[in-house]
């Protein structure tokens, strides 16, 4: 099939996209995204835009986002980013991703990805959009790269004209880390029912701030968005970040059933895995043997516990994010056995067809011997 997309953007292929717009990517086909430029936002941010191989468009929810699998160092590494563009324009997908000093996927994503190279991505996935919410009036609260799917949001009112009251504000530690802040002042200046507010924690050198200084609170949330008990509101940063605005919206008597939160970080998830007491083994339910053909580590597993549960409550550190069957990181190869398997996203049913399970959301039916 030619591959329309090599090709420069010429009157014949924007005909080709308006007499026959490409298929929607499927997660359950399509595997390979191609990047297509490399945008820097800041001093630690950078934008990774992709297409498809073949010609496909992105269905997503503002909001969502995708799984990457990543070779780095010949080691094939997962981690979710949000999908930072809007679904109102579906040919691309854009992820803006912060350098995290010793990270090593955000460092080689900054470092070695370049146009031309080619990642492999699952997804759309999570529950994170404004669109399971709809509402008149929006409070989009974020912290550092926690803007990425509010961006997202914000991006998909403002294509749609949709006319949301949304008051945006973003904090940040200072005026050279403002993500997005040139397309936040134009969007807000087309868009009447856009408010931008941002905060700073401090001064950079050569960049005094003048704005909102510190962090947000109850009374700097009622000085900037008085009614904001009338809105929809969502919530992405850091942990204390998101921990406080919880606290100062329970402390306003919010209704807590219209705010919505995304952790960039699953192992907190993972935390509440490792406290897990000693596996348990409740009077009658029946424990299976559970090989790691590869480490040569052997466990009892309860058939009411997931595997990666018991495999952590016996020392081993295995690969693992979000233990909630979305994001794909513990996928592994059963070699024999069964499971009761219930996913949420993170597994393709290719994959279940050829043997590969997750295990942090896989409970034992028999023995089972997995490679790991
Ligand atoms: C649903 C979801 C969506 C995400 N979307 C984005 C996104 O749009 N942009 C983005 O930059 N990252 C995003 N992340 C975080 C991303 O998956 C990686 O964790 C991050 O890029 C760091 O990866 P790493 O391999 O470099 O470091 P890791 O080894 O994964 O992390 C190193 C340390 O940094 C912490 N950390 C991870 N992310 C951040 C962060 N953003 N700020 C401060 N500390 C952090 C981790 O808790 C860990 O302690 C998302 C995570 C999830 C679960
Ligand atoms: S740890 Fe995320 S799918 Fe298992």
């Amino acid at each position: 099939m030619t591959d329309l997309l090599e090709r420069p953007a010429d009157s014949r292929l924007i005909e080709a996209l308006i007499a026959a717009p490409p298929p929607v990517w499927d997660s359950e086909v399509d595997d390979t995204l191609v990047c297509r430029a490399v945008r820097r936002e800041t001093h630690d941010v950078m934008t990774f835009v992709f297409e498809a191989p073949e010609p496909r468009v992105f269905s997503y929810r503002p909001g969502q986002f995708m799984t990457f699998e990543f070779e780095i160092g010949g080691e094939a590494i997962n981690r979710c980013y949000t999908i930072a563009s809007a679904p109102t324009r579906p040919h691309r997908l854009e992820i803006t991703v912060k350098k995290i000093p010793g990270g090593p996927v955000s460092t080689w994503l900054h470092e070695t990805l370049k146009p031309g190279m080619r990642v492999k991505a699952m997804g759309p996935m999570g529950d994170f959009t404004c669109a399971a919410h709809p509402a008149p009036k929006y409070l989009f609260l974020s912290a550092g790269s926690g803007i990425t799917p509010l961006m997202s949001m914000t991006r998909t009112h403002h294509d749609l004209a949709s006319g949301a009251d949304i008051a945006f504000v973003h904090s940040a530690r200072s005026p050279i880390d403002l993500i997005f802040e040139a397309e936040l002042a134009l969007m807000a200046r087309e868009q009447p029912g856009l408010r931008i507010t941002t905060l700073c924690e401090a001064d950079a050198p050569m960049a005094a701030w003048s704005g909102y200084r510190g962090r947000i609170d109850l009374k700097r949330l009622e000085l900037i968005c008085p009614d904001f008990r009338e809105r929809e509101v969502f919530v992405c940063g850091p942990a204390p970040y998101m921990e406080g605005v919880r606290a100062a919206l329970a402390e306003a008597g919010f209704d807590m059933s219209r705010h919505h939160q995304e952790s960039f970080d699953f192992s907190e998830l993972g935390d509440q895995i490792d406290a897990e007491p000693e596996a348990e083994c409740e009077a009658g339910v029946p424990s299976f043997r559970v090989e790691f053909a590869t480490s040569r580590r052997a466990l009892d597993c309860p058939s009411d516990q997931f595997v990666l549960a018991a495999a952590k409550a016996a020392g081993m550190r295995l690969p693992s994010s979000c233990a909630k069957g979305m994001c794909g990181t513990c996928k592994c190869k059963l070699v024999s056995g069964t499971v009761e398997m219930s996913p949420s996203g993170g597994i393709r049913q290719r994959e279940i067809d050829q043997g590969m399970i997750l295990i942090c959301c896989s409970k034992p039916t028999s023995d089972l011997v997995i490679e790991r």
